[in-house]
């Protein structure tokens, strides 16, 4: 009887663990909705139950653990291997992390902004690329997200070459010329929430801050997808407009980015 129940109970616990493990992340990938639902959701809230931590302080925990101080590229590959092998997390990803370095290295930017820091995953890609003497501003809102992406860049050694700012975009923005002397920026990368990106794009041709020539580039215009905004940038004649194909981060379900170069 006890050994038929400890049998009971092993099997029960193989087949929870597999479907935990892989089946259902194998069933959701290719399926961006799903994906969301189940590692941004459903598995968060069971770990940050579980473990009595959150999301970003584990991922926090791995860099310290596996990335060398000052080495940008190793934050960014122990990120990227918490994130495929442990927990999924919402940084741009290492798929699309290529096209974003690809956009950044023919920019070669002098003044960048980013909108949406998260753990400074993206921060990290951004900055470690900047020419001397250049520097990323990047805004984040939620104080705990801050404060993880703070010493994520200065454990890449990154703290010089960026200023994260906590706030809101749309407080933000209008005081980036009063504030931190920006004239104009030459990158803007929008990584925030998806419903933000068209009003602060607005905000920003409005405050002066864009000028011909800066480049914009969106993360996940397709999932989870901010549809007025590429209807805006790709009929707008203040913009010349092209879609990158990829897949939203970690997973093999469809996404990209959309870089937009601001004509006048
Ligand atoms: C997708 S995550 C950013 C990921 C990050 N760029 C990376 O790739 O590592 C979006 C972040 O934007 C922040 N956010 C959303 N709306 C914002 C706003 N209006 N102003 C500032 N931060 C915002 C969220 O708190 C979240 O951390």
């Amino acid at each position: 009887m006890w050994l038929m129940l400890v049998v009971w109970f092993a099997g029960a616990a193989a087949v929870l663990y597999s479907l935990y493990c892989w089946v259902i992340p194998s069933a959701v990938q290719y399926n961006g909705k799903l994906a969301l639902l189940w590692h941004d959701v459903i598995v968060e809230h069971l770990l940050d139950t579980l473990t009595r931590t959150t999301r970003p302080q584990r991922l926090l925990r791995a860099v310290q653990k596996n990335a060398t101080r000052n080495n940008p590229l190793s934050v960014i590959s122990a990120i990227d291997d918490f994130c495929r092998h442990r927990e999924w997390a919402m940084n741009v990803g290492d798929e699309k992390g290529f096209i974003l370095d690809s956009v950044v290295n023919e920019v070669s930017p002098v003044t960048a902004l980013e909108l949406g820091a998260y753990c400074g995953y993206s921060a990290v890609r951004i900055a470690r690329l900047l020419p001397p003497g250049a520097c990323l501003i990047t805004l984040e809102f939620n104080p705990d997200y801050a404060a993880i992406a703070r010493q994520v860049i200065a454990w890449a050694g990154l703290e010089d070459k960026v200023q994260l700012v906590e706030g809101a975009s749309g407080d933000w923005i209008p005081r980036m010329k009063e504030h931190f002397g920006i004239e104009t920026f030459d990158f803007v990368f929008l990584d925030h929430w998806k419903d933000s990106y068209l009003p602060d794009t607005k905000l920003l041709e409005e405050c002066g801050l864009l000028r011909k020539g800066t480049v914009l580039l969106a993360d996940n215009v397709i999932c989870p997808g901010a549809p007025d905004y590429l209807e805006y940038v790709r009929k707008s004649l203040s913009y010349e407009s092209r879609f990158f194909k990829s897949h939203l981060e970690y997973t093999k379900a469809e996404d990209g980015l959309e870089k937009s170069v601001y004509l006048s």
